[in-house]
């Protein structure tokens, strides 16, 4: 059995790919059994990237959301969160306070807020025109003219999680959303430019190892410069308040086989999987990861936020996150890049 784990890992290594079955036999294995693959999606991290890893910073510009997402505590119908939005002024401030703390990424973030395009575009352009930073949108999905818009301010980079590539599940768990207009979306950004963002939300009911190789095969096909994994975390103010946390282990899988299926990809060790366990991000960094996003949004605002429940860093301040992450990284023998970290994927002409 360990052989055919480790004749199935040192295939993905080597040509980055798997047939499904084969993804699946990998993700249904127990975790203790797969010490190879975590091990090489680590060494195929560090000769892709060596032990620089890229921050990105969040501001969290809007805890408004439209939509009604089953497992999210943004969602419409929460009416226990209080909400809150960013004015202009604000947004270009905690930019500024990023790129001061050494920061070469932003990344503008909220629930499907309907943010006047307009302001965004505006915001966009100032920050571009104060820094030398990349500027990520994270903003939900809106019109596809004003992604072109965004993209003509400035904007290097948009992220946009698929969330699950089981169609059925996805409609389950998005009403009023539909999956093809995602996936469209997506393939429209990279059109216009974007260095694209995706992500998988590990461990909602009724996934399991088959819908997750499909979400490898999905991120393939969609060839994405960036995949954010993190375990699902229940919302007591949600439908799902009542079903099983995502585990850190098969998050660590899915994080481990992106990157040997994906490899150049950028994937970021996440802050959900920071909350379900102590040194979650940690673990997902010696398992592929390259990248953490750190929190820079006031913390008067921060508790507003709150996706799922016991979300880290809700009392820092931008800098104490920037501190710690510093230190988390020099802990495991690697250092903060000083470089904006784009897609090593772009091929120029
Ligand atoms: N647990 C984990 N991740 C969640 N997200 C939303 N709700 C949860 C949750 N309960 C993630 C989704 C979405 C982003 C806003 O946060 O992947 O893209
Ligand atoms: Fe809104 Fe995004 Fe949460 Fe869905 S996941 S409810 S779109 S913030
Ligand atoms: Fe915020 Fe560690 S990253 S406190």
């Amino acid at each position: 059995k360990n052989k055919k784990i480790k004749e199935l890992v040192d295939k993905a290594a080597a040509e980055a790919n798997l047939s499904k079955k084969e993804i699946i036999y990998l993700l249904e294995q127990d975790f203790s059994k797969l010490d190879y693959l975590i091990k090489k999606a680590d060494q195929k991290r560090k000769e892709l990237f060596g032990d620089e890893v890229h921050l990105r910073a969040i501001i969290e510009i809007s805890s408004y959301c439209k939509q009604n997402c089953h497992y999210c505590g943004l969602r419409k119908d929460n009416s226990e969160l209080e909400r809150y939005q960013l004015e202009k002024e604000e947004i270009i401030t905690a930019a500024n306070q990023a790129a001061e703390l050494g920061y070469k990424t932003i990344v503008i973030q909220s629930g499907e807020d309907d943010y006047p395009a307009q302001k965004i575009a505006e915001i966009i352009r100032e920050i571009k025109h104060n820094n030398d930073i990349a500027v990520t949108l994270s903003l939900g999905e809106r019109d596809f003219g004003v992604y072109k818009l965004w993209k003509e301010a400035g904007a290097d980079r948009y992220l946009l999680k698929h969330e699950t590539a089981d169609k059925k599940l996805y409609q389950k768990y998005h009403p009023g959303m539909s999956f093809e207009n995602r996936i469209e979306s997506l393939k429209y950004l990279k059109y216009l430019g974007y260095q694209t963002g995706s992500g998988v939300i590990i461990g909602l009911p009724g996934q399991n190892a088959e819908t997750l190789a499909e979400d490898l095969s999905l991120l393939k096909e969609l060839d994405v410069d960036m995949v954010g994994s993190g375990p699902f975390i229940p919302h007591q103010n949600t439908p799902l308040k009542n079903s099983r946390q995502g585990t850190l282990e098969m998050t660590l899988k899915f994080n481990a086989l992106s990157r040997l299926l994906l490899q150049l990809t950028h994937i970021p060790a996440t802050t959900a999987l920071g909350t379900i366990d102590d040194f979650g991000r940690q673990k997902a960094l010696q398992a592929g990861a390259n990248v953490v996003m750190p929190n820079v949004t006031d913390s008067k605002y921060r508790r507003k936020y709150e996706i799922y429940p016991a979300k880290i860093c809700i009392e820092e301040q931008a800098a104490d996150c920037r501190q710690c992450i510093g230190g988390i990284i020099n802990s495991l023998g690697r250092f903060v890049s000083t470089e904006r970290g784009d897609s090593r994927k772009i091929k120029t002409g």
